[in-house]
C-alpha cells in the first residue's frame, strides 16, 4: 500500500498549497471570518476527495496542475458541509478533525458565514482556472452545483438525514440519503478529473459507477466507525449517530450487517473498473483502504 500512501501525501500537499493560495489571509478584514475559514480548512482533514481527483487524473494521464484548483474547490465545499453539519441546529458537534468545531472556536454566526464564504469561493476557484478550457470549467461548475445542492446533492441528503432522526427509514431510503449527502461530492470528485481529461463517454460512465459505489462505501464505513471507534481516533465525537437517533447502516443492519454491505459495495466499486485493467490499480487500492479505514 506504500504507493497509495505516497500518492495520498502528495495529493494532500498540493491541495493544501492551493487552498492556502486561494483562501483570504487571516490578516485581511474581516479577520474573524477568514480565521474561521482557515481554522476549519486546515484543521487536519484526510483530503480524501482531492486524493480521488488526482488518482482519476493519474489514470487518464492528466497533469496535477490541471486539476489542483478543482481538488481545492471540492475540499472547500466539503469543509463548508462539515462546518454546517456540526452546527447546533444540525448534528450539534463540538469536535471536528480533532479540534473544536468552528462554532465552538468562534461563534455560530461566524461558522455559518465561514461555510457560506467557502462555498462561494469554491465556485470562483473553478471559474478562474485558466488551465482548463472554458467549456470544461462551465461543466465543472454546473456539476459541482448539482452535487452540492438539491435534488440530488449533498444539501438534499443532509435534509433527508435530519428528517431521518427518530424516523423509520428503509434500506432504499437510507441508500438515497447516503448517496446524496456523501456520495454526490465523491462522485463529482472522480468525474471532475475525468472531464478535465476529456475522457470518452464509456470511461466517464465507468468512473462514475465506481465513484458512486465508493461514495456509498465511504459513508457506510463512517457509520460503522461512529459506532466502533473512540473519539480520540475519530477526531469527532464517537457515538453521535446513536445519540441523535440517526438512521444509519448500523441502526438498520447492526455492525456486522453494515460491514458485509461495505464489503459488497467495495466489490461492486472494483467491478466497475474492469475495463481499465492495471491502469486503475490506485483506484482499487483507494476502495480497499476505504473499506479497511479506521478513521
Ligand atoms: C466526514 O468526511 C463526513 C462524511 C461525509 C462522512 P471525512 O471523513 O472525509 O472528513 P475529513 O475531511 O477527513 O475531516
Ligand atoms: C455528514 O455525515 C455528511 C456531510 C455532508 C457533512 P455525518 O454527519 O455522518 O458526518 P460526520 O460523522 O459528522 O463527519
Ligand atoms: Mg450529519
Ligand atoms: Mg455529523
Ligand atoms: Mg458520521
Amino acid at each position: 500500500m506504500s504507493g497509495l500512501n505516497e500518492f495520498s501525501i502528495a495529493a494532500a500537499r498540493r491541495t493544501d498549497a492551493m487552498l492556502d493560495e486561494l483562501l483570504p489571509a487571516e490578516t485581511e478584514e474581516p479577520m474573524r471570518l477568514h480565521s474561521a475559514m482557515r481554522w476549519s480548512t486546515f484543521a487536519g482533514g484526510k483530503r480524501f476527495r482531492p486524493l480521488l481527483v488526482f488518482a482519476v487524473g493519474d489514470l487518464f494521464g492528466v497533469s496535477p496542475e490541471r486539476i489542483v484548483r478543482t481538488a481545492a474547490a471540492i475540499e472547500m465545499v466539503h469543509t463548508f458541509s462539515l462546518i454546517h453539519d456540526d452546527l447546533p441546529a444540525m448534528d450539534d458537534d463540538d469536535l471536528r478533525r480533532g479540534k473544536p468545531t468552528c462554532h465552538i472556536k468562534f461563534d455560530e454566526a461566524t461558522a455559518i458565514l465561514a461555510g457560506d464564504a467557502l462555498l462561494a469561493l469554491a465556485f470562483k476557484a473553478i471559474a478562474d482556472d485558466t488551465s482548463l478550457e472554458t467549456d470544461i470549467r462551465l461543466r465543472l461548475i454546473a456539476e459541482l452545483a448539482e452535487a452540492t445542492g438539491t435534488p440530488k446533492g449533498m444539501v438534499a441528503g443532509q435534509q433527508l438525514d435530519i428528517l431521518s432522526e427518530d424516523a423509520e427509514v428503509n434500506a432504499e431510503e437510507l441508500e438515497r440519503i447516503h448517496l446524496n449527502k456523501t456520495g454526490a461530492l465523491i462522485r463529482f470528485s472522480a468525474r471532475a478529473a475525468a472531464l478535465a481529461a476529456k475522457a470518452s463517454v464509456e470511461d466517464l460512465s465507468a468512473i462514475t459507477d465506481f465513484a458512486t459505489r465508493l461514495g456509498l462505501l465511504f459513508q457506510i464505513t463512517d457509520d460503522v466507525l461512529d459506532a466502533t471507534q473512540p473519539t480520540s481516533v475519530l477526531g469527532k465525537t464517537a457515538g453521535k449517530d446513536a445519540e441523535r437517533r440517526k438512521s444509519t447502516y448500523v441502526s438498520l443492519f447492526a455492525i456486522d450487517g453494515a460491514r458485509s454491505l461495505a464489503e459488497e459495495t467495495n466489490a461492486a466499486a472494483v467491478a466497475s473498473l474492469a475495463a481499465f485493467g492495471g491502469r486503475a490499480e490506485m483506484l482499487r487500492q483507494i476502495a480497499r483502504a476505504t473499506l479497511a479505514r479506521t478513521a
